[in-house]
C-alpha cells in the first residue's frame, strides 16, 4: 500500500550524497532501480534525475519488519529512506559518481508501487522506439535523455542570460495568428465564433517581430514554439522550438556579430567547449561548388571538382549532353576506395539515383595500378590523365562523377561526399565547425509553380548593387541573407529585412502577387511600414537542433520531451484523434469522405 510523505523531507537527491558527509544522517527518495538479496543484507540502488545511489537494509539496523519490507521492493517502486551515509562495505564501483558509498537505512517507505515496466529503465536501451515512444513518461525516466534534457533547460537558460545582457527584450507573439510565410503548409484552427475561418498556428513569429521593431522594441527575443505541416525528419518536428530575435538599426554584420558571441557564451557554458569565433563566411555560390550544399559540412575535404573543361569535347555523350543542356560534369575523390568490388558500386549508383542522378560514372585506381572505369573507352588516354590530375587522385582512389544541370549535381556529389565521409569514419563528432553562409540567391525558380518564389521569404532584402538586374536576370540578384551551418546541419537563418515600400512592392510584383493579394495576406505589415520603419533584420535558431548536436543525438526526438512520430501523430496520447460529433457541429463543420478514404 502506498505510504505517505507525512513527517518527511528528502535532504538530499541521490548523487547529492558525498564521502564528505560521512556518518551524516539524510533522507532520499526515488525508484528502484535493482534490488539484491545477500541474506542477512539487502542492497538497493536508488535512482533519481541526479543519478544512482546503494542504499543498505541490514535486518539488525531496520529491524525485522523494516526489513520484510525492504524484501518486496520491485524495480521502479517509489521509496523514501531515511539512514546514515557510510563508506562502502563491499567493492568500490569506479563508475558511480557515489560508487564509495552507501546509505545505511533505518526507516523505508514505499511511497507507490510499480507494475513491472514494458522496458527496462536504463542507459542507451535497444528498446523499439514504439513502445519507448508509447510510454514516454516510463522512457523520459533514463538518464540518457534525462540529462539531454536538462542540458536544453540551461541552453534555454543560458541564451536568456546573454540576451538580456545584450539588451535584448523577451515578447511573446500569438499562437493563434494569421498564417506567416514561411513556405510550409500551415496546421489550421478552426473559429467558432466566425464559422467558416481559420486562425493558423506560426510556422515562426516573422511577421510579429518586424512589427515589433516598427513599435521601437529595437532588440527582440524569444523561445518559442512554430508550427510546420511538413514532412517529418531525423532533425525535423512539425512542432518545434525557435530561438528568435530581431534588431533594429543595424545590417548583416551587427546581426553575425552577437551572434557569433552568443554562440561561443552558449557553448562555453553549456558543453564547455570553446569556439573560435569570428566564424568563416561562405558565399552560397562557393558552398554549392565546393560541398555541393548550402549547409556544407567542413570538417573533411574530399571537395567538389568542376571538370566540365576538360570533358566538354570528349566522346562520351552522358557528359557532353549534360553540358549541352546547360549543366556541368563535377566530381568527388574518395581516397583509398578505389578497390571497391562491383557490387559496392552498383549500391553507390543506386544512392546517386536515390537524390536524382540519372546514373554515375566513376574511375577507380586500383592499388595493383589497374585503372577501371565505366567510361574510358569514351575518352582519349590525355583527357583521363586531366581528370585523374583535376581532382588530385592517388593510386587506390575512387572519383565519381556526376553530369546534370547543376542542381541535380550539387545534391547529388553533396550526398555522396556525406555518406562516404561517413564511411571514411571522418565525422569527428567532437569538433565543432561552425560557419556562415552568405549571399543567398534571392529567388528560387519553381517549375512547378512556373513562377519564382522568396528563397528565405519575401521580406528578405536584395543586395544594392544586383537589385537594378531584377528584371532581366531575377534569378542572378543576391539576398542579405544568412544561414547559420554546424558540421553540416543548418542550426539556424536569418536576413536583412526590406524597410522600403517601392522594394517590397517590386518584391511582391516579381513573386506573381496582385497588389491586392499582397494587401490581402500582408496589409497590416505593409500599414505599419507606411508609419516609419527603422531598418532592421534578424535571425532564428532551432533549438531543438541545437541541443541536438551538443549531446550528439541522431535524432530530434531525443531531445524533446513529448515528440512526433513520422506520420506526426503522438503515440502516448494518441493525437491527432476524432472529436465529438458537437464539438465539430459547434465549429460549424463537416468531415467529409475523400476519395483516399474510400479506396481503403
Ligand atoms: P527558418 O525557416 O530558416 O527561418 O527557421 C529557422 C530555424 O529553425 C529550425 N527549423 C526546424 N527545426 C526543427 N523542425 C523543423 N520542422 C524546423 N524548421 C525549421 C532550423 C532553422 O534554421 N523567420 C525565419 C528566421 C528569420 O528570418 O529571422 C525562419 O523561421 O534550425
Ligand atoms: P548509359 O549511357 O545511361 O548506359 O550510362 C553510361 C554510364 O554513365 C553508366 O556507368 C552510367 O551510370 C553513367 N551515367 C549515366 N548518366 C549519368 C550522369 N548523369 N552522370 C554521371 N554518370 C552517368
Amino acid at each position: 500500500m502506498a505510504e505517505s510523505m507525512q513527517g518527511l523531507h528528502r535532504s538530499h537527491r541521490c548523487t547529492e550524497v558525498s564521502n564528505k558527509i560521512i556518518g551524516e544522517k539524510v533522507t532520499v527518495m526515488g525508484w528502484v532501480q535493482r534490488r539484491r538479496n545477500l541474506g542477512s543484507l539487502i542492497f538497493v540502488d536508488l535512482r533519481d534525475r541526479s543519478g544512482l545511489l546503494q542504499i543498505m537494509f541490514d535486518e539488525t539496523i531496520i529491524g525485522k519488519e523494516g526489513f520484510e519490507k525492504a524484501g518486496t521492493l520491485r524495480n521502479e517502486y517509489v521509496i523514501a529512506v531515511t539512514g546514515t551515509v557510510q563508506k562502502r562495505t563491499a567493492a568500490v564501483n569506479e563508475n558511480l559518481k557515489t560508487g564509495d558509498i552507501e546509505i545505511v537505512a533505518d526507516g523505508l517507505r514505499i511511497l507507490s508501487e510499480s507494475e513491472t515496466p514494458p522496458f527496462p529503465i536504463e542507459e542507451n536501451s535497444q528498446t523499439k522506439d514504439e513502445l519507448r515512444l508509447k510510454h514516454r513518461y516510463l522512457d523520459l525516466r533514463r538518464p540518457d535523455i534525462q540529462r539531454n534534457l536538462m542540458l536544453r533547460s540551461k541552453v534555454a537558460y543560458l541564451m536568456r542570460e546573454f540576451m538580456a545582457k545584450e539588451g535584448f527584450i523577451e515578447i511573446e507573439t500569438p499562437m493563434l495568428t494569421k498564417s506567416t510565410p514561411e513556405g510550409a503548409r500551415d496546421y489550421l484552427v478552426p473559429s467558432r465564433v466566425h464559422p467558416g475561418s481559420f486562425y493558423a498556428l506560426p510556422q515562426s513569429p516573422q511577421l510579429f517581430k518586424q512589427l515589433l521593431m516598427v513599435s521601437g522594441y529595437d532588440r527582440y527575443f524569444q523561445i518559442t514554439k512554430c508550427f510546420r505541416d511538413e514532412d517529418l525528419r531525423a532533425d525535423r518536428q512539425p512542432e518545434f522550438t525557435q530561438a528568435d530575435m530581431e534588431l533594429a538599426f543595424v545590417d548583416v554584420d551587427d546581426v553575425i556579430d552577437v551572434n557569433e558571441r552568443l554562440i561561443q557564451y552558449v557553448f562555453r557554458e553549456a558543453i564547455g567547449v570553446e569556439v573560435s569565433i569570428p566564424f568563416t563566411r561562405m558565399p552560397w555560390q562557393e558552398a554549392m561548388d565546393r560541398f555541393g550544399s548550402d549547409k556544407p559540412d567542413v570538417r573533411f575535404g574530399m571537395e567538389l571538382c568542376d571538370v566540365s573543361e576538360i570533358v566538354k569535347d570528349c566522346g562520351f555523350g552522358v557528359f557532353t549532353g549534360a553540358l549541352e543542356n546547360g549543366g556541368s560534369v563535377r566530381a568527388i575523390c574518395v581516397p583509398g576506395k578505389g578497390d571497391m568490388g562491383r557490387k559496392q558500386v552498383d549500391k553507390l549508383v543506386d544512392f546517386a539515383k536515390g537524390y536524382g542522378a540519372k546514373g554515375l560514372a566513376y574511375i577507380q585506381l586500383k592499388s595493383d595500378g589497374e585503372i577501371k572505369s565505366s567510361f574510358a573507352k569514351f575518352m582519349t588516354e590525355d583527357e583521363m590523365a586531366k581528370l585523374i590530375e583535376a581532382v588530385g587522385a592517388k593510386t587506390g582512389d575512387l572519383i565519381l562523377f556526376a553530369a546534370d544541370k547543376n542542381k541535380v549535381v550539387w545534391d547529388v556529389l553533396g550526398a555522396l561526399r556525406l555518406h562516404m565521409a561517413k564511411e571514411l569514419d571522418l565525422l569527428d563528432p567532437d569538433r565543432y565547425e561552425f560557419l556562415w553562409v552568405t549571399d543567398f540567391p534571392l529567388l528560387e525558380w519553381s517549375d512547378e509553380e512556373g513562377r519564382y518564389l522568396a528563397m528565405h521569404h519575401p521580406f528578405t532584402m536584395p543586395m544594392e548593387e544586383d537589385w537594378p538586374n531584377v528584371d532581366s536576370d531575377p534569378g542572378s540578384v543576391r539576398a542579405k541573407a544568412y544561414d547559420i551551418v554546424l558540421n553540416g546541419t543548418e542550426l539556424g537563418g536569418g536576413s536583412v529585412r526590406i524597410h522600403q515600400n517601392d522594394i517590397q512592392e517590386k518584391m511582391f510584383e516579381v513573386l506573381g502577387f496582385t497588389k491586392e493579394r499582397a494587401w490581402e495576406q500582408f496589409g497590416f505589415l505593409l500599414r505599419a511600414f507606411q508609419y516609419g520603419v527603422p531598418p532592421h533584420a534578424g535571425l532564428a535558431y532551432g533549438l531543438d537542433r541545437m541541443v541536438m548536436h551538443m549531446v550528439h543525438a541522431e535524432s530530434i526526438r531525443d531531445v524533446i520531451a513529448f515528440p512526433k512520430v513520422k506520420d506526426a501523430s503522438d503515440l502516448m496520447c494518441e493525437a491527432p484523434n476524432g472529436v465529438d460529433p458537437a464539438q465539430l457541429a459547434e465549429l460549424g463543420i463537416a468531415i467529409v469522405e475523400t476519395s483516399e478514404d474510400k479506396e481503403e
